[in-house]
């Protein structure tokens, strides 16, 4: 094992939110990065976790009937099975809650005390009863939406971080050290805000009580970032991997990484990470993802209907990493179409195929084509400098420049013809072991960011060694596969047909929403009726209500409970509407009836047929549902506001 050690991070995720395809988008891209490092020879360690203390946590686990601990495990365990469908290989799993982290966090925060950069003083802050927890962004006389009354200013004791004393420290550290945080725009935006001067940070809390205890004070507990950062150290505890290499992380985490544990680490004299990198925010089809919009995606739906390098793909292709980008499934489906089933997959199966049809599975002994070799040395060399920066996107367009030239060196070559010359056996055997050669290079290349397929690729080449074993060194051009028998050829990236494809992978997103809505618990209904939960305006415009009139009904064959309505809405197509109202209605008497639809709500297959709305009903406790209804007439296609 080579002593040049690689140790780099992914943020732990907080328990209050399942595992989506933005958690997703972290791990990939740092597994990605893991394998590339191993591939440059380090002995590599990724760590991932779990954050899981807070008001947060304990309130979400009491509506569950649950201890926190007890509410934490399960949701950790999804975040641990998640990345197990991904095969993403995750080295350490560290949660704020094993008991070697409340060691490291007490020694990090005696440190501090022992140098002098903690202090015992008073937080005043507006405090939501409801929730136990102070809110940092409402100002005096704004209203708690779950009392209905005015925030309560509260006062408590916290010890205090003197963040204030590493402005100076801080700017001349990121001065000597210019990769310390990348890319560099978002280094320029972390410099600005320290510029403006720090302020003290207050670190403990005496009015939480899911959290770590404070040994040198227990009426305490540590609050979040404190707590949460220490991860990175202690899920090496040990192990002398300190300092991390790199921690890996979304944006909106940056000023935590880049600015408070520096500063933590600075005070406990302790040595700091090596860099911090802040990628972007992964939307969905350019919207924020969020539960109020409904629009999460997951990522095991995609994984179990695509494979688990379709998505990995993706994200490292179409996303310049650094920036946000956008994923949808017809983009996702797409990508997959143009450049992995015909671009990599046909390649390998179009190579690999001759060999079998024409050497009967042996690769032949011949020179290799020059001008292809050097394409495939420049494009490997373009590659790994992308690979090198973080730059994926670009690393692999690099390759598929490479996978482009060798198409059409072979339709150049036109094997098929050569194959029926009796005079043009050599240049045939030359074709073949160009283009087996070149594939070797593109597979080995291409293994950090697709590890599956290439695998898959690597095996059918005939080598037994895994492709997760290679070095750079085997990423040299030459001709060493003459003579080796290939294996059994199997499709890697089969071509998918849109539409089925992405109506598989939205009706396996409902399924997996509704495990995972039933895992994190849905507050029980009389706590909810306790406490009256406000909407604002905005929230309540975002729901499009219109007056629809029913233009047809039908039964739904199988299920005896719904019924397939064509409603008018004032468009130019009537909407389908699949609605749950077979029992207390018959087809015949809905047919002219006004309604009241839901219009925006997202489309959602029932028994085959995509639902494009809702209708409105009053939904009586074990009786029939009672449809909403005018007594003066409306125009259809009027909104409700
Ligand atoms: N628990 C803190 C992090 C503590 S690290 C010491 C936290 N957790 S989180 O669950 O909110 O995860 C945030 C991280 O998840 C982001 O920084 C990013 O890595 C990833 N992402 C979550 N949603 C994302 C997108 N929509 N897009 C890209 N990454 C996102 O913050």
């Amino acid at each position: 094992m080579s002593n040049r050690k690689y140790y780099l991070t992914t943020p732990i995720y907080y328990v209050n939110a399942a595992p989506h395809i933005g958690h997703a988008y972290t791990t990939i891209a740092a597994e990605t990065i893991a394998r590339l490092k191993r591939m440059q020879g380090y002995d590599v360690v990724l760590t991932s976790g779990t954050d899981e203390h807070g008001t947060k946590v304990e309130r979400a686990a009491k509506a569950k009937g649950k201890t926190p601990k007890e509410y934490a495990d399960i949701i950790s365990a999804d975040f641990q099975s998640t990345w197990k469908k991904l095969e993403l290989q995750i080295d350490r799993f560290q949660r704020t809650t094993n008991e070697n982290h409340a060691r490291i966090v007490n020694e990090l925060f005696e440190r501090c005390l022992a140098n002098g950069y903690i202090y015992k003083g008073t937080y005043t802050g507006l405090y939501a009863v409801v929730s136990e927890a102070f809110v940092n962004d409402a100002k005096p006389g704004d209203l708690d939406p779950e009392t209905g009354k005015p925030y309560e200013e509260v006062t408590e004791e916290n010890y205090f971080f003197k963040l204030s004393a590493f402005t100076e420290r801080l700017l001349e550290y990121y001065e000597a050290n210019p990769n310390f945080i990348r890319p560099d725009f978002r280094k320029n935006e972390v410099v600005a805000f320290v510029k403006q001067g720090l302020v003290d940070l207050s670190i403990t809390r005496t009015s939480i009580t899911w959290g770590i205890p404070v040994n040198h004070d227990p009426k305490h507990v540590f609050y979040v970032w404190f707590d949460a950062l220490t991860t990175y150290m202690s899920a090496v505890d040990g192990e002398g991997r300190w300092p991390a290499d790199l921690h890996l992380i979304g944006k909106e985490i940056l000023r935590f990484h880049a600015v408070f544990w520096p500063a933590f680490l600075m005070a406990a004299g302790w040595e700091l990470p090596k860099e911090v990198f802040a990628h972007g925010w992964l939307l969905f089809e350019n919207d924020k993802m969020s539960k109020t919009r409904g629009n999460i995606v997951r990522p095991a739906p995609i994984s179990e209907t695509m494979g688990v390098d379709a998505l990995r793909y993706f994200l490292l292709r179409e996303i310049v990493f650094g920036q946000d980008g956008s994923f949808s499934f017809d983009a996702l489906v797409g990508r997959y179409n143009s450049d992995l089933a015909n671009g990599l997959g046909n390649l390998a199966s179009r190579t690999l195929s001759m060999i079998q049809q024409y050497r009967g599975g042996v690769v032949p002994d011949a020179e290799c084509d020059a001008a292809i070799g050097e394409a495939v040395t420049g494009g490997t060399a373009a590659a790994l400098d992308a690979y090198e920066k973080f730059e994926f996107s670009r690393a692999l367009e690099a390759i598929w420049n490479i996978i482009s030239v060798v198409d059409k060196f072979i339709v150049e070559r036109a094997p098929w013809k050569l194959a029926k010359d009796p005079h043009a056996q050599r240049k045939l055997d030359e074709t073949l072991l160009t283009s087996a050669e070149a594939l070797r290079v593109v597979t080995a290349l291409v293994s950090p960011a697709l590890p599956h397929a290439a695998q898959a690729i690597w095996r059918q080449l005939g080598f037994n060694e895994p492709v997760a074993a290679l070095r750079t060194d085997a990423l040299a051009w030459g001709s060493a596969l003459a003579g080796q028998k290939i294996a059994e050829i199997k499709g890697v990236f089969p071509r998918l047909d849109l539409k089925p494809t992405v109506e598989k992978m939205q009706e396996l997103e409902i399924v997996e929403k509704n495990r995972q809505a039933e895992m994190m618990g849905v507050p029980k209904t009389a706590e909810v009726a306790a406490a009256p939960v406000y909407i604002d305006i905005d929230d309540f415009t975002r729901v499009d209500l219109r007056v629809g009139q029913v233009k047809s009904a039908e039964p739904v064959k199988g299920a005896d409970k719904l019924l397939h309505l064509k409603v008018d809405i004032g468009e130019a197509e009537p909407r389908t509407i699949v609605a749950g109202i077979a029992l207390a209605y018959k087809p015949e008497q809905l047919i002219g009836r006004k309604v009241v639809i839901v219009a925006n709500l997202a489309p959602r297959k029932l028994r085959g047929i995509t639902s494009q709305g809702m209708i409105v009903a009053a939904s009586l406790e074990g009786g029939a549902p009672v449809l909403a209804a005018f007594l003066e007439d409306v125009p259809v296609g009027a909104r409700l506001k």
